[in-house]
Order: C-alpha cells, then sequence, then structure tokens
C-alpha cells in the first residue's frame, strides 16, 4: 500500500471526530451529510475532494457508479486494502446516502499546474482513442461510468496501469479492453490531460 494512503488511514483514525464536526458544521446545503461522510473525508478528503495523490475524490461522482462501486466494495469483490471492513455493517440504505450526498459535492480543480505541451498530447490521445464516447465530453461521466475530470494524476494513471495489466475482479472489463496495449507514456498523459480539466 502506497505510504500516503497509510498516511491517510491514521488521520483517518486520529480525526474522525474533529472531521465529523466540521462536516456537519458544513452540513447547510441539500443533501444533509450522512454520518459515515467523516470517515471518508479524512482520505477522500473535505467534501470528497481528494488531496491525496492515490486517493480518489468522490466528489460529483454520478450515484450510480457509487452505489455500484460501494456495494462492490462493501461485498469485497473490489479489494480496496485501504477500505477493508469499513463499509462491513452498512445497509444499502446508507451507502444510497453517501452516493447521493458525494454525488451532490462541486468537485475542486486540482492545485498542481497543466503543463501545456503534455496536456495537449493527452488530449489528443483521448480524442483517437474515443474515451469520451463512455465518459462524456466534459469527463464528468454518466451513471455507472465515472467522472475522471480533476482526479488526482496519480490515481488515475496507476488505475489505468492496473485496468490494463492486472485488472481485479469487482472492476469492469470494458476497460482492460479499452487500454490493452497503450504504452505507459500515453498513459501518462491522458493521466495529466484528464487531471488538469476542471
Ligand atoms: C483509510 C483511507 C480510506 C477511507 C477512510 C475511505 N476510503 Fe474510499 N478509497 C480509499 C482508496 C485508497 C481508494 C482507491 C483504491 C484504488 O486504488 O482503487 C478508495 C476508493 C474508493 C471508491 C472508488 C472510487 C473510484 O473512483 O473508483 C469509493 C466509491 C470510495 N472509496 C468510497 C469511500 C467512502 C464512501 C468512504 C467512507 C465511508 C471511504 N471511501 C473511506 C481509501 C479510503
Ligand atoms: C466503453 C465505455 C468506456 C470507454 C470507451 C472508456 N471507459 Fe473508462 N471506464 C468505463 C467504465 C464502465 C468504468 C468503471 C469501471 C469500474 O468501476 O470497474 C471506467 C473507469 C475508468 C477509470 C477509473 C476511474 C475511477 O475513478 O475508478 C479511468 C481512469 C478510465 N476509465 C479512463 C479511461 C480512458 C483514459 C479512456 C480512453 C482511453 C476510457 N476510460 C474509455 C467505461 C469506458
Amino acid at each position: 500500500m502506497p505510504s500516503d494512503v497509510l498516511k491517510a488511514a491514521r488521520r483517518a483514525l486520529q480525526t474522525g471526530a474533529l472531521l465529523a464536526m466540521a462536516c456537519v458544521g458544513a452540513a447547510q446545503a441539500q443533501p444533509a451529510v450522512p454520518a459515515q461522510a467523516a470517515l471518508c473525508a479524512a482520505c477522500h478528503g473535505a467534501q470528497g475532494n481528494s488531496r491525496t495523490p492515490s486517493i480518489p475524490s468522490l466528489a460529483g461522482q454520478p450515484k450510480v457508479f457509487l452505489e455500484n462501486t460501494l456495494v462492490l466494495i462493501r461485498e469485497g469483490l473490489r479489494d480496496i486494502p485501504a477500505m477493508k471492513g469499513m463499509l462491513d455493517k452498512m445497509p444499502d440504505s446508507e451507502l444510497t446516502s453517501l452516493a447521493v450526498y458525494f454525488n451532490a459535492q462541486t468537485p475542486l480543480p486540482q492545485t498542481t499546474r497543466p503543463q501545456a505541451e503534455v496536456f495537449a498530447r493527452g488530449k489528443d490521445i483521448a480524442q483517437k482513442m474515443m474515451c469520451a464516447s463512455c465518459h462524456q465530453a466534459d469527463y464528468s461521466g454518466r451513471a455507472q461510468i465515472p467522472r475522471l475530470a480533476a482526479q488526482p494524476e496519480p490515481y488515475l494513471l496507476e488505475s489505468m496501469k492496473t485496468f490494463r495489466d492486472h485488472p481485479g475482479a469487482g472492476r469492469d472489463t470494458i476497460m482492460a479492453a479499452t487500454l490493452y496495449g497503450v504504452k505507459d507514456q500515453e498513459l501518462a498523459d491522458m493521466a495529466h490531460y484528464l487531471a488538469h480539466l476542471k
């Protein structure tokens, strides 16, 4: 497990209570903040905007993608060591509340600066490979297809490499097929492009 995930895990345990208060404080808008969202914030960031390179943001992810993924994680089908056991006792209704909540949060842009050349290369490859045909023109995703825009660049790269090289159980085989034979450099360019979309 990458060390930033371990650090985030430790933060999760130490700051859970604090974050719970912070989240309740910020909970004026609809929908209500589910109690468990405080736990998620320690790793996935405030309002689901991750600032940890290897951890995806949840803000603005399609509700269906979140619901499906949370069920897969709870059932142990998508194996995420950092989240092991975390959703064990959560009924579907709580997973749905979490999905509704994170879907309603505004995804914030990355704080890293785009490099014009790499960005343009990544955009070109993504266009040729027609990634937008599923992920939408603005890469905001829809239904069971996740948002890619403004995800942390290292997370995007790692998840694409995983799809290409050793797609695990609980992940859609369509992505493994899409990325079959794509070079590391091309994945890196696309990750840079997608991360710096707003
Ligand atoms: C200890 C850190 C940690 C905590 C706490 C945590 N997660 Fe995660 N989560 C991760 C990591 C790491 C990944 C990415 C795993 C991977 O590489 O695919 C992840 C992935 C996910 C994904 C898949 C997202 C995607 O784009 O594919 C969802 C959904 C998710 N988490 C929801 C939650 C929710 C909801 C909570 C709170 C109940 C939560 N997580 C708490 C570490 C954490
Ligand atoms: C045929 C539809 C389709 C096409 C084309 C497609 N994707 Fe995907 N993509 C998906 C689906 C469905 C998922 C969710 C997979 C899962 O959760 O197991 C996904 C997941 C991903 C993820 C993981 C995101 C996360 O948060 O977990 C990345 C990164 C990604 N796609 C990048 C790309 C790139 C780059 C391209 C173009 C080279 C592309 N996709 C083309 C359907 C598609």
